[in-house]
């Protein structure tokens, strides 16, 4: 049995396309390799987002490359953002490298790979090779996005990811999504639901849609009783039977409407957890990142969906280090953190991407004061963060047990509504179930609870 083994970097996006990859290996009787060194084919699904990520899945690659040499059938490929951007240049920095596949061909990643394997047992040579196949597709075919479909659930069965649009056409001065993604693309309402009802009936419980701006999913669909594409679907996922919760991400300030917000209060499926990015809190920096609107909006909303959900979770993402961030700017980041109190928030450094507007702006910022807003930053939200945590000790949760604790394998863990892992110190679960917790303890990030 040929066996296939993927590391994924990045976003839940590249999860999912991984997934997706994965499902189409197993369906043709290939084994998942829980180690590179039995693959017979090594495939990285990459991230652009920020330089490091691309290192470390290039660097990654020329260590399993050298690893393997004295297996000269293997297959190597890359897949996702990383290829789309940078194609056949990737040749040249691995030259081992069989396969570059882009963000529109993962549905043709299988029968590449697989067609080059057997090429190569047949020719069944015992010298180490050297150059690869160089083999490059990073095209878009038409009709690509009603390829997304097979899927393996993720996280111990009973939750699943469902992409629902793909692509970005808002560019960011900062983001080289638009150019790794390309442009927005919504999956027909049917295809989601039919697939959303075929994971149900396997066990699925719990169903986060995907989208790079999932609030845009059929942007150009006409309104109906007030309720744009995106909240219909969200009505029609809502009944389906055995489907517990719904989550999302990630949404947009830009074509976030009020019957969104209005969602939380008549959908109970919908979790009380958004990721909700906000990227900086001065109005100026916004500008400079080609965000068109004010921090205002982006505040008001957060507060108009806390008074829908009045226990709604708000994690977020914000770059420090922005060219021509001054201290000002930075405070005013500090200070929404502060007004919103974040359950979470991931701070990244500004990282000059290649092909992007803000690569060329006068004023980069050095690394040193964007260590140090990075680090004052992170203080702020890990003590908001905590304090929100601990305020939870004593209540009960609802919350769906995925499987064993990954520290503990004795103890169960599972998610609270509000996305907080919980393990569960007492009581009997099971994966799958929908059970209510009281929270009994809170160290930093980690919340620990009683079945009730
Ligand atoms: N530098 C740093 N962070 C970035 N992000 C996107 N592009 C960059 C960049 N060039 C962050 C944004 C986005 C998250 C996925 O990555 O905050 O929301
Ligand atoms: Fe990385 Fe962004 Fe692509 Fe996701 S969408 S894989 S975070 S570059």
């Amino acid at each position: 049995m040929p066996q296939v083994f993927i590391k994924t970097y990045g976003c839940q996006m590249n999860e999912r396309d991984s997934e997706q990859v994965a499902a189409m290996f197993l369906s043709a009787g290939y084994e998942l390799a829980d180690s590179p060194e039995r693959a017979d084919v090594v495939l990285i699904n990459t991230c652009s987002v920020r330089e490091k990520a691309e290192l470390k899945a290039l660097g990654k690659m020329g260590i399993l490359c050298a690893q393997q040499a004295a297996r000269p059938w293997v297959v190597f490929g890359f897949m996702g953002c990383m290829s789309q951007s940078k194609g056949k240049e990737l040749f040249r920095e691995v030259p081992r490298l069989d396969i570059v596949t882009g963000t529109r061909q993962y549905h043709n990643v299988f029968s590449l790979c697989h067609r080059l394997l057997l090429q190569r047992l047949a020719a069944a040579s015992a010298e180490p090779r050297r150059r690869g196949a160089h083999i490059c597709e990073v095209g878009e075919e038409a009709g690509f996005q009603n390829q997304i479909r097979d899927h393996l659930p993720t996280r111990g069965g009973c939750t699943a990811f469902v992409s629902i649009m793909q692509g970005c056409e808002m560019r960011c001065s900062y983001c080289i999504v638009p150019h790794t993604r390309g442009r927005e693309c919504s999956r027909p309402a049917a295809d989601i639901l039919h697939e959303a009802r075929e994971l149900v009936a396997n066990g699925v419980k719990e169903i986060t849609l995907l989208g790079q701006i999932v609030n845009r999913y059929g942007k150009d669909e006409p309104i109906i009783n007030g309720r744009g594409a995106f909240v219909r679907l969200l009505e029609q996922l809502h009944e389906i039977d055995g489907l517990l919760r719904i989550r999302f991400t990630s949404p947009h300030p830009i074509g976030f409407r009020q019957d969104l917000v209005q969602a939380y209060t008549y959908l109970p499926k919908l979790c009380s957890h958004i990721h909700f990015p906000m990227q900086s809190g001065s109005d100026r920096i916004l500008q400079l990142m080609r965000r068109p609107y004010k921090n205002e909006k982006y505040l008001s909303l957060c507060e108009a969906m806390r008074e829908a959900r009045p226990d709604l979770a708000i994690t977020t993402d914000i770059i420090v280090g922005f060219p021509g961030e001054t201290d000002e700017d930075y405070l005013q980041t500090k200070a929404a953190v502060e007004r919103i109190q974040f359950d979470n928030a991931f701070i990244f450094q500004y990282s000059p991407r290649r092909d992007t507007p803000a690569a060329l702006m006068d004023d980069q910022i050095c690394l040193r004061v964007k260590e140090e807003r990075n680090h004052d930053l992170l203080e702020t939200v890990n003590r908001i963060a905590t304090a929100r945590n601990q305020a939870l000790v004593g209540t009960d949760q609802l919350i769906l047990v995925e499987g064993p604790s990954k520290t503990n394998a004795q103890r169960m863990q599972g998610r609270s509504s509000q996305n907080k892992p919980i393990i569960i110190m007492k009581g009997a679960a099971a994966a799958g179930q929908l059970l209510p917790v009281r929270i009994t303890e809170c160290t930093g990030f980690t919340l620990y609870g009683e079945v009730q």
